[in-house]
C-alpha cells in the first residue's frame, strides 16, 4: 500500500487476500478482537505466542492502534479504508494532527487502550519513543569498513556478510539519534573513493525512502543491505574505466554494463540469502519503461527494493562531482527525477522520493571525511 496507489492492481491484489483471510477468521469468530501490547499480541482473551515480540505488534501499538475489533458486517471498502488509515498512522510523514480524521461509523473499531481524553497527541508519541543523541558523527568507520569490504570481495570473490550488515545498523543508528531522522550523507574527497561513499550514501537514502514509505524496521534494514551492495559489481571494473574524464569507448561501456550482473553473481557464490540484495544489484539500472541495462529480453517489474534503490542511486550520483561532470545541485537533481518519472523511475516511488529531500531538506548532513 505503500508503494502503490489505490488503483494500482498490486495493491488491490493484497488488499483482497488480507480481507479474504480476515473473512475466512470470521466464519469461526464473527466478531473477532485483537490487542497489540507491546511485545504481546493478544486475540480475544488468547496471548499468541508465535506472535511475540512481533514487530508489527510494537509499530501498532506506538501508532495508537492498541485494540482492533471487527463486526460482522465488515465490507471490503470498509476494510480498504481502515488499512489505509493505518498506513497514514505508520508513515511519519503522513503524520499531522491537525489532518486526523474522526473514525466514523464503522463495522471496524481500533484505538489506543487507554481512558478517553487523557489520549495524547500522536506527534508527542512517535517523538518520545526516539531517544536524544548527539548529531556530531562521523562515517570514518564505516566508510573504512566499507572500502575493506570491496577489497575483500575484489581479492577473494567472498562478501564478509556481518561486517555489511553491521555497517548498515551504524548507519540506522545514526540516522536515528535525534528526535527526527537524519540522513547523513558522505562528501566525495577522492575519486577513488567514489564507489565506498556512494554505496554508503545509496544505503542511507534507500533506509530512508523505506521508512518514510512506512516499511518496517526489518524490511528497512535489508533494503538498506541491498543499497549497501548495489554496486558490488564494480570491484570488478578497472578505476581507469570508473574514473574516465571522457566519453566511454563501446568497449568500456560493455565492461563498465557488466557491474550489476557480476554484482548479482557476487552476492550470490557469497550468502544465498542475500537473493534480495542480489535481485538490486542485477535490477538497479534497469528503467520501468524497459531501458537501462542489463537488457531484458521479457519486460517484467523489477522488485520494489529495486526501484527504490534506483532513484536514490540517480540522486547520489549526480548529486556528486565526477571527473566528466560537476555535482548538480539538490533541487536541480529532484526536478530531473520528476521529469523522468514514468520513464525511468516508477512514478509513485519517484514523486516519494522528491517529497522526502524537500520535506527533510534540513536533515541532511553533509559529512565530509
Ligand atoms: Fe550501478
Ligand atoms: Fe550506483
Amino acid at each position: 500500500m505503500a508503494l502503490y496507489n489505490d488503483k494500482h492492481p498490486a495493491r488491490q491484489r493484497a488488499v483482497d487476500r488480507s480481507f479474504e483471510a480476515l473473512r475466512d477468521l470470521q466464519k469461526d469468530d464473527p466478531k473477532p478482537q485483537f490487542s497489540f501490547l507491546g511485545e504481546e499480541t493478544v486475540y480475544g482473551q488468547l496471548s499468541l505466542r508465535d506472535l511475540r515480540e512481533w514487530e508489527w505488534a510494537m509499530r501498532l501499538g506506538d501508532a495508537g492502534i492498541q485494540r482492533l475489533e471487527f463486526e460482522p458486517t465488515v465490507t471490503r471498502d470498509e476494510y480498504e479504508e481502515f488499512l489505509e488509515q493505518v498506513l497514514a498512522r505508520l508513515t511519519l510523514a503522513a503524520i499531522d494532527t491537525s489532518e486526523q480524521r474522526t473514525t466514523r461509523q464503522s463495522s471496524i473499531k481500533f484505538g489506543a487502550i487507554g481512558v478517553r481524553g487523557e489520549q495524547k497527541p500522536l506527534n508527542d508519541i512517535v517523538e518520545a519513543k526516539v531517544p536524544m543523541a548527539t548529531i556530531n558523527f562521523s562515517l570514518e568507520e564505516e566508510a573504512a569498513a566499507v572500502q575493506w569490504m570491496h577489497g575483500e570481495v575484489g581479492e577473494r570473490g567472498m562478501l564478509p556478510l556481518a561486517e555489511a550488515e553491521a555497517v548498515v545498523r551504524s548507519l540506522s543508528l545514526a540516522m536515528h539519534g535525534e528526535q527526527r531522522m537524519l540522513m547523513p550523507l558522505l562528501e566525495l574527497r577522492e575519486f577513488d573513493e567514489y564507489t565506498t561513499t556512494h554505496s554508503l550514501n545509496v544505503s542511507v537514502l534507500t533506509m530512508a525512502l523505506a521508512e518514510y514509505i512506512g516499511l518496517g524496521a526489518r524490511e528497512v534494514r535489508t533494503f538498506g543491505v541491498a543499497g549497501l551492495l548495489h554496486d558490488l559489481g564494480k570491484v570488478r571494473v578497472p578505476t581507469e574505466i570508473l574514473n574516465k574524464a571522457g566519453k566511454l569507448t563501446d568497449e568500456e561501456r560493455a565492461v563498465m554494463q557488466r557491474h550489476p550482473a557480476d554484482g548479482a553473481r557476487l552476492i550470490l557464490t557469497s550468502d544465498r540469502e542475500l537473493d534480495l540484495a542480489a535481485a538490486v544489484a542485477y535490477e538497479h539500472h534497469i528503467m520501468i519503461d524497459g531501458g537501462g541495462y542489463p537488457h531484458c529480453h521479457f519486460r517484467r517489474a523489477c522488485h520494489p527494493a529495486s526501484v527504490l534503490v534506483h532513484v536514490c542511486d540517480v540522486y547520489d550520483a549526480l548529486r556528486t562531482n565526477r571527473p566528466y561532470r560537476g555535482a548538480w545541485e539538490s533541487a536541480r537533481v529532484l526536478d530531473y527525477i520528476g521529469e523522468r518519472a514514468g520513464t525511468e523511475f516508477e512514478p509513485q516511488v519517484a514523486a516519494k522520493f522528491v517529497q522526502m529531500m524537500k520535506e527533510l531538506d534540513d536533515r541532511v548532513q553533509r559529512v565530509e571525511r
